[in-house]
């Protein structure tokens, strides 16, 4: 029998930002997620400048899309020929009508999450001829291994690790790493030393660098 899929539980700070209930952790940065999402996933990995024919983006915990929507127009304003192709792995979906409130504060977002939500109606699948994307639900300890495909690039996006520690263990990061291209790079918003101890282990090159705004340190990483 399918496992039933359990919405993600919310209440928002200053009516913008969306926290997890069940995590006590927000979404994103009250201060600037986009500009954050830019910082750490897009710079982090070096993109776009990396983008090619068959680009393929991977991340652990896809939320409100705001990583793939900023992904998204990044490919689109560095004008490739192919879409892009991005596989986010989420165990507790938003609802559509949250994504939808967490994601009007950017009107530069709008036009790019009406399609992305538009599309979410009929499946968690999106496709454009500038994006094939799919969300596969359910715990990514389990969907992780079983996926079929390699990614370029790893988002690694889970609730802090002290508070969402499954989305960061070891035998997770190991299956991530196997499923990451030859050179390919991983990038996140934090330094946790259990994290990058764990993506060590898994295989990858990981350096601290300096965080997004207050923050003092995230992780990138390339596979050794
Ligand atoms: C910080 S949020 C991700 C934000 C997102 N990348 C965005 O652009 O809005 C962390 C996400 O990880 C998901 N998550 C937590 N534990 C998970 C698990 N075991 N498997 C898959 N997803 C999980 C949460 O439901 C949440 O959506």
């Amino acid at each position: 029998m399918c496992d039933q899929i359990k919405n993600a539980l919310l209440e928002w700070h200053d009516e913008i930002v969306p926290v997890a209930i069940n995590f006590n952790d927000s979404y994103f940065s009250i201060h600037d997620g986009l500009a954050e999402t830019h910082y750490v996933f897009l710079e982090g990995n070096n993109l776009p400048n990396r983008f090619n024919d068959g680009f393929h983006v991977a991340e652990l915990g896809f939320g409100t899309g705001l990583n793939l929507l900023a992904c998204w127009r990044a490919w689109i304003n560095s004008s490739q020929s192919t879409p892009l192709r991005f596989t986010s792995f989420e165990a507790f979906p938003m609802k559509l009508e949250d994504m939808k409130r967490s994601l009007k504060i950017w009107p530069e977002l709008k036009k790019l999450s009406e399609i992305m939500l538009n599309q979410l109606e009929d499946g968690w699948e999106i496709n454009t001829p500038t994006l094939q994307a799919r969300i596969i639900i359910g715990d990514a300890r389990k969907t992780v291994p079983n996926w079929t495909e390699t990614a370029n690039v790893w988002f690694l996006d889970g609730f802090s690790p002290a508070k969402n520690p499954e989305l960061w263990e070891k035998g997770l990061m190991k299956s991530v790493a196997n499923h990451t291209t030859v050179r390919g790079t991983f990038s996140t918003y934090t330094a946790s030393g259990f994290v990058r101890r764990n993506l060590r282990d898994a295989g990858f090159n990981v350096e601290r660098i300096k965080g997004f705004g207050p923050k003092r340190h995230m992780s990138i990483g390339i596979k050794a």
